[in-house]
């Protein structure tokens, strides 16, 4: 999800622009360019009170778009093949099949401790290095956008200088990653880097981190795993969204519309028509992994008490013992994306891996 910042400051204070208050006021007697303005607010209300949603309600794929937001390949022109670019400079690019015709854009980077070692290596050195020991971090990311955003690489380097193997996917239709993203898609995807990395880590402890949407993918790939009798030793989540609960919640955009009045008419159920459902609360009950839960209390997607209500739920599945949850104040502004930059992470981390 992207980061909106309140806009306030950007006005200039009532103190410092009495000499701009007057030229307005002259302007407003001229008449025309207020009706200029007032034509434009009518436009603008039109396209985001009928236009927008009268076409989600007409067009579905329109829908996917909205919850997903993968065709905005932020930030862009990227060059995804080259990772040291932008990211850690222990940094390989690969693509993984995660079934028939998907093809996904993948960075692993390694324990910071190898950087130079790593250097001109190719991807069977990478492969192998899965295997020393360090726990492995498989990081789901958060709608919009590539595996390039500025806080997914921040957290990569968190764990980098941590000491852990970190690979962070982008879905399908996400980044260069083929196919379209739909809940399914996406939940086969991190199962098959589960299971890739698995294959390839010996005894090292594997530790999902989900943010934001992919708190659901996170959630949705553990219930699957239990199924199949097994799961992470760890799950970190990272602004995790409780669709059960907010209606309509992942995204900025429809946050935007989310007090409208009448709004179930144009979305009556947005998530089951689009089988998106991310039952994130319904799979914590059934959750055997250990839980860390990361969350801003200035979280402006996901309110702090929604994600106290999901802390509950985990608890009550396990114990307070099993599952954490370490919040950050408001007053550092991290918002939905930005509690990566905090300087206790790396220690709350490293308590959290410890304890598996
Ligand atoms: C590579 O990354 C390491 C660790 O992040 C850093 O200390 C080093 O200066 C970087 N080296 C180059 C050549 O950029």
């Amino acid at each position: 999800m992207m980061k909106k910042r309140n806009v306030k400051q950007s006005f200039p204070s009532s103190d410092s622009s009495g000499v701009q208050r007057t030229a307005r006021v002259q302007k407003k007697k001229e008449g025309a360019p207020s009706r200029r303005w007032l034509k434009r607010g009518l436009l603008a209300l039109f396209v985001i009170f009928i236009l927008v949603p009268v076409s989600l309600k007409t067009l579905p794929e329109l829908m996917q778009h909205f919850v997903y937001k993968h065709r905005l390949r932020v930030p862009f022109f990227v060059d995804l093949s080259q990772p040291a670019e932008f990211s850690l400079n222990h940094t390989i690019n690969m693509y993984l099949t995660s079934e028939e015709g998907i093809s996904l854009g993948v960075w692993h980077t390694v324990p910071e401790s190898r950087w130079e070692e790593a250097q001109g290596k190719d991807l069977a050195w990478y492969q192998n290095t899965l295997g020393d020991g360090s726990p492995v971090f498989i990081y789901l990311h958060g709608n919009t956008g590539t595996r390039a955003a500025t806080h997914r690489v921040g957290v990569a380097k968190v764990l980098s200088a941590l000491g852990y193997h970190v690979l962070v996917p982008d879905y399908r239709g996400f980044g260069d990653s083929t196919g379209e993203p739909t809940e399914a898609g996406l939940t086969t995807d991190a199962l098959y880097m589960y299971n890739w990395v698995k294959a390839r880590s010996g005894k090292s402890l594997v530790v999902i981190w989900g943010h934001s949407l992919g708190t659901g993918v996170a959630t949705n790939t553990a219930v699957q795993l239990i199924e199949q009798d097994t799961f992470f030793d760890g799950v970190i989540l990272e602004g995790a969204f409780n669709s059960a609960r907010q209606k309509i919640p992942v995204n900025p955009f429809i946050w935007f519309y989310w007090r409208l009045p009448g709004l179930e008419y144009f979305f009556p159920e947005p998530w089951a028509n689009n089988k998106v459902v991310f039952p994130t609360e319904e799979n914590l009950k059934k959750m055997k992994s250990k839980i860390l839960f990361l969350h801003s209390e200035d979280d402006h997607l996901v309110p702090i008490h929604v994600l106290q209500e999901m802390y509950e739920v985990a608890v009550r599945a396990q114990d307070a013992e099993r599952v954490k949850l370490v919040t950050f104040e408001a007053s550092l502004g991290y918002l939905h994306n930005g509690l990566y930059r905090d300087a206790r992470l790396p220690d709350i981390i490293k308590k959290f891996v410890r304890s598996l």
